[in-house]
Formats: C-alpha cells, sequence, structure tokens
C-alpha cells in the first residue's frame, strides 16, 4: 500500500479528498443561496431574517475555507469554479427565493444533506486513520445548534420550531412551523 507524505494510504486519502470537494461543492452552493435569502427576504420578518442570514453565511464561508484547506493538507486540490460545485453539490440552487418560511425550510434542508455528506466523510476518515479529517461530523452538528436555531424563536410540540413568531405560545403567536433536521 502506498502512503503520501502525511503517512496516509493514497487511494483511501483520494477518495477523502474527493468526498470533501463533495463536501465543499454543497456548501458553496449553499452560502451562495444564503446570500440570497439574505439579499431578497421580505416581509413581517426582515430584519430578524435578513440578520440571521448574514451570520449563517459568514458561519459558512469559514467553514468552506477550513475544508479546501484539510484537502490541500491531504495533497490534493480544492474545486473552485461553480461549474464544478453544481456537479458535485447535492444542495441545489436556490433563485429569488423571498419568503421567509421557504428559506428556512431549504437552510434546514441544506443542513440535513450537509449532515448526511459528514457522515460519509466520518466513515472514510476513520477508514483512512484520519484523524484531522474526523471532527467535521460533529461540527456539522453544532453548524446546526448554531445557526438554524437561533432563527427559531418558538417551540412546537414534537420535532418542530417556531419562526418569526410573535408574543405567546405558539401557534397562538404566528409565525411558520419549521421541521428540525435529522438528529439535530
Ligand atoms: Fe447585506
Amino acid at each position: 500500500m502506498g502512503t503520501n507524505f502525511i503517512g496516509l494510504d493514497t487511494a483511501k486519502t483520494e477518495t477523502l479528498a474527493a468526498t470533501l470537494n463533495e463536501l465543499l461543492s454543497n456548501y458553496q452552493i449553499f452560502y451562495m443561496n444564503v446570500r440570497g435569502y439574505h439579499w431578497n427576504i421580505k416581509g413581517e420578518n426582515f430584519f430578524e431574517l435578513h440578520a440571521k442570514f448574514e451570520e449563517l453565511y459568514d458561519d459558512l464561508l469559514l467553514k468552506i475555507d477550513e475544508i479546501a484547506e484539510r484537502i490541500l493538507t491531504l495533497g490534493h486540490r480544492p474545486a473552485h469554479a461553480y461549474s464544478t460545485y453544481i456537479e458535485h453539490s447535492s444542495v441545489p440552487e436556490r433563485k429569488d427565493v423571498s419568503d421567509g418560511k421557504e428559506a428556512v425550510e431549504n437552510i434546514v434542508d441544506s443542513f440535513a444533506k450537509l449532515i448526511g455528506k459528514q457522515r460519509e466523510l466520518l466513515s472514510l476518515a476513520g477508514d483512512a486513520d484520519d484523524e484531522g479529517t474526523v471532527p467535521w461530523r460533529p461540527s456539522g452538528r453544532l453548524f446546526c445548534d448554531r445557526a438554524v436555531r437561533p432563527v427559531a424563536s418558538r417551540r412546537s410540540p414534537g420535532r418542530h420550531r417556531w419562526v418569526g413568531a410573535g408574543p405567546g405560545a405558539a401557534p397562538a403567536g404566528g409565525g411558520t412551523s419549521v421541521p428540525l433536521p435529522p438528529g439535530g
């Protein structure tokens, strides 16, 4: 078995880097979608959501760079063209979204996809004995907690949270019911 310059199996590292590039692609498309939500959002929850979306895309940008740097550490090249991202992202492009409920639902769905990809990475990194890549999965979960949950201001019974609800208990306070991501 061949090993690379940091002592990891070459073939397994190649698979790992390819999967990290898929994760990077998902994050990049997700990032641009969230910028779109920030720019286009309308309605009574504008101020809350506009600010939260900015907080989220700032976080995504940091994550994007960490993923790219990890790929470089493994001796591979991070994808750096939107045509590549579109080809490899399971998070779809979202255009012209101005409705807060739709934006938040898309965000939750995107986090679910990222968590799935990060779970796949955890298994591959474990198999390649790459402890540097293993932490990606828990950080993904923290991301969900940090970024999605503050958007929700009320909790409904079951695995839903209420977004943009006014004073009083949901659903009486209004707002939008958004399902939580799996495992979140
Ligand atoms: Fe802005």
